[in-house]
C-alpha cells in the first residue's frame, strides 16, 4: 500500500491505495480559515499537522492489514501559501494563504523593481496576488519584527513533511509558484531576491517530487500508527498531482478541473514556449516536465452561488435535473462567471460578473444552463490562449465537480471542441500523491506507467457539430463582455 495525502484549502485528505491503484479507505479532516479582515485569507499550520495525525489515526483504525506493508507516503498541497519559519524551524505567524488577495501593491513593487519582462523571462509568471513573493514583501513591510526573525520560508504540504519527517525541503512544482524559482533552470533566482532586496539563504533547498526525504520520526509514527520505517516521498503542488491523478504526463494531455474553482491545464514537454504571462507556466510533479495552465476563480463557485441564491432548499441535481432541454446557447442569454473577479487571462481582481440577453420567455433552467455555459467559456479562454501558441488540444480528462453532470461533460465537448474523457473512478490530487509514492518506491518504470496501471476511461464525449457551432458565434460575444463592463466597477 501507499499514503496519499491531500492537504487542501478547507480539509486535509488521506487515501490508502493498494498496488492495483484501489482506494482501500479515505478520510477527510476539515480545519477553518482565518479571515480577520476582508481579502485576508489565513490558517493555522498546526491545525493541517494535528488533522493529519488525526486523519491517519483514523485511516489505520479498521485497517486488517500489516502496517508495515504500507510502504510510502507522499502529498499534495494548495499552492502558494507562505509559512515562515524562525531560526529553531518554528512557525513565525499564520500561514497567508493562496486565496488571500492583501497584495496588490506589493505586486506593483514587484513589476516596478524588477520590471515584467525580466519577471517573465525568469519565472515564466505575472506577479498575482496570490502567488508566494508578494506575501513575503507584505510581511517585510508591515511585520518588520516578525521579518527580521525569519530564518526560511516554506509552502503548507512541504511544512507538514518537515514535521513528519524533520527535514526541510521545498519541492518545485510547489517552489515554481513562489514567484522566486527560476522555472527553466530549476533554480532559485538569486537577482530577484537581491533586487528585491531578500537574503536568497531564506529559500529552502529544492527536491523532486518522487524523491525520498526519509522516513517519518519515531515520534510521529507512535502518534499516527504508521511504521518507523515508512519511506516519504516530497509531493507536488496541487494542480500538478490533479494532473498526474488524471493521466496527463505525456505531450496532447488536458485537463478539465471544475471544483470551487476551475483549471484548465496542458502538459509540456518543455520550458521553452512563450505564453507572455497569459497562463501559468509551472514545473510539472513528473520529472523535468512542466504544464501550462489557466484559472477561473468562481468556477463551482458560480453554480453553488446561483442555487444558494435562486433555490436554496433545492439539491444541485434537482436545479441541473431540466438543463438538457435547454438548447445549446441557453436561448440567448449568455453569463461571465467573475463573482470574485477573475485569473485567466484578465487577472483582474475588481471585474464582476454579468447576464445579459435576458428574455421574458427565459426561466430558470435557462439561467442555469447559461451559468455552466459561462463558466466553461472563461476555461475556453485558456484553452484558446493554448491553441494560439501552437498547442493542439483535442482530447480532454474532465475531472472534479464539472465531471459529474453529463449535460455539463457534453457542454465542455461542444465548447472545447474537443473530446472530453471521463474516468471511472477519479480521485483528484490525492490520487497523484500516492502515485509519487507508488513511482518512488519503485513499483513502475514511470509515473506514466503508473497512470496506465491505476486509471481507467469511462466514457468520452464528442463534440456535437451543431452546438459547436452555435457556442463559437457565443463565446465571440463572451469575449468581448469583459472590456464592456469593467469600467463599471
Ligand atoms: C493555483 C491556485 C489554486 C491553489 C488551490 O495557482 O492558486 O489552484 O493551488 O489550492
Amino acid at each position: 500500500y501507499v499514503v496519499g495525502v491531500d492537504l487542501g484549502t478547507s480539509a486535509v485528505k488521506i487515501l490508502l491505495v493498494d498496488k492495483q491503484g484501489n482506494v482501500v479507505k479515505s478520510v477527510s479532516k476539515p480545519y477553518p480559515l482565518i479571515q480577520e479582515k476582508t481579502g485576508y485569507s489565513e490558517q493555522n499550520p498546526q491545525d493541517w499537522v494535528d488533522q493529519t495525525t488525526s486523519g491517519l489515526v483514523d485511516l489505520l483504525k479498521d485497517f486488517d492489514g500489516d502496517v508495515n506493508d504500507i510502504e510510502g507516503i507522499s502529498f499534495s498541497g494548495q499552492m502558494h501559501g507562505l509559512v515562515l519559519l524562525d531560526g529553531d524551524n518554528e512557525v513565525l505567524r499564520p500561514a497567508i494563504l493562496w486565496n488571500d488577495t492583501r497584495t496588490t501593491l506589493q505586486c506593483q513593487q514587484i513589476y516596478d523593481v524588477v520590471g515584467e519582462k525580466r519577471l517573465l523571462e525568469i519565472t515564466k509568471n505575472p506577479a498575482l496576488e496570490g502567488f508566494t513573493l508578494p506575501k513575503i514583501l507584505w510581511v517585510k513591510q508591515f511585520e518588520p519584527e516578525i521579518f527580521s526573525q525569519a530564518k526560511t520560508f516554506v509552502l503548507p504540504k512541504d511544512y507538514l513533511r518537515y514535521k513528519l519527517t524533520g527535514q526541510l525541503q521545498m519541492e518545485y512544482s510547489d517552489a515554481a509558484g513562489t514567484l522566486l524559482l527560476d522555472v527553466s533552470n530549476k533554480e532559485w533566482s538569486t537577482e530577484l531576491c537581491d533586487l528585491l532586496e531578500l537574503d536568497s539563504s531564506l529559500c529552502p533547498p529544492l527536491i523532486g517530487s518522487h524523491e525520498e526525504v526519509g522516513t517519518v520520526t519515531a515520534e510521529f509514527a507512535a502518534a499516527s500508527g504508521l511504521s518507523p520505517s515508512m519511506r516519504v516521498f516530497a509531493g507536488g503542488a496541487d494542480n500538478a498531482c490533479g494532473a498526474i491523478g488524471a493521466g496527463i504526463l505525456e505531450d496532447g494531455k488536458t485537463l478539465c478541473s471544475i471544483g470551487t474553482s476551475g483549471v484548465v491545464l496542458s502538459y509540456e514537454a518543455s520550458e521553452d514556449k512563450d505564453f507572455g504571462g497569459k497562463v501559468h507556466y509551472f514545473n510539472h510533479g513528473a520529472p523535468d516536465a512542466f504544464y501550462t495552465m489557466g484559472v477561473t476563480l468562481a468556477a463551482g463557485y458560480s453554480l453553488t452561488w446561483f442555487k444558494e441564491t435562486f433555490a436554496p432548499d433545492e439539491s444541485f441535481d434537482s436545479l441541473l435535473a431540466e438543463i438538457g432541454t435547454v438548447p445549446a446557447g441557453s436561448n440567448g442569454l449568455l453569463f461571465t462567471p467573475y463573482l470574485v473577479g477573475e485569473r485567466t487571462p484578465h487577472a483582474d481582481a475588481a471585474i464582476r460578473a454579468s447576464f445579459i440577453g435576458m428574455d421574458s420567455s427565459h426561466r430558470r433552467k435557462d439561467f442555469a444552463r447559461a451559468v455552466l455555459e459561462g463558466i466553461t467559456f472563461s476555461l475556453n479562454e485558456s484553452i484558446e490562449i493554448f491553441r494560439q501558441n501552437g498547442k493542439k488540444i483535442d482530447t480532454i480528462v474532465s475531472i472534479g465537480g464539472g465531471a459529474l453532470n453529463e449535460d455539463w461533460l457534453q457542454m465542455q465537448a461542444d465548447i472545447f471542441n474537443a473530446n472530453i474523457v471521463r474516468l471511472t473512478s477519479e480521485q483528484g490530487p490525492g490520487m497523484g500523491a500516492a502515485m509519487l509514492a507508488a513511482y518512488g518506491c519503485g513499483w513502475f518504470d514511470s509515473l506514466k506507467a503508473c497512470a496506465d496501471a491505476f486509471l481507467q476511461e469511462d466514457k468520452q464525449f464528442q463534440p456535437n457539430e451543431e452546438a459547436a457551432a452555435v457556442y463559437k458565434k457565443m463565446f465571440a460575444v463572451y469575449q468581448e463582455i469583459y472590456g464592456q463592463t469593467k469600467e463599471l466597477n
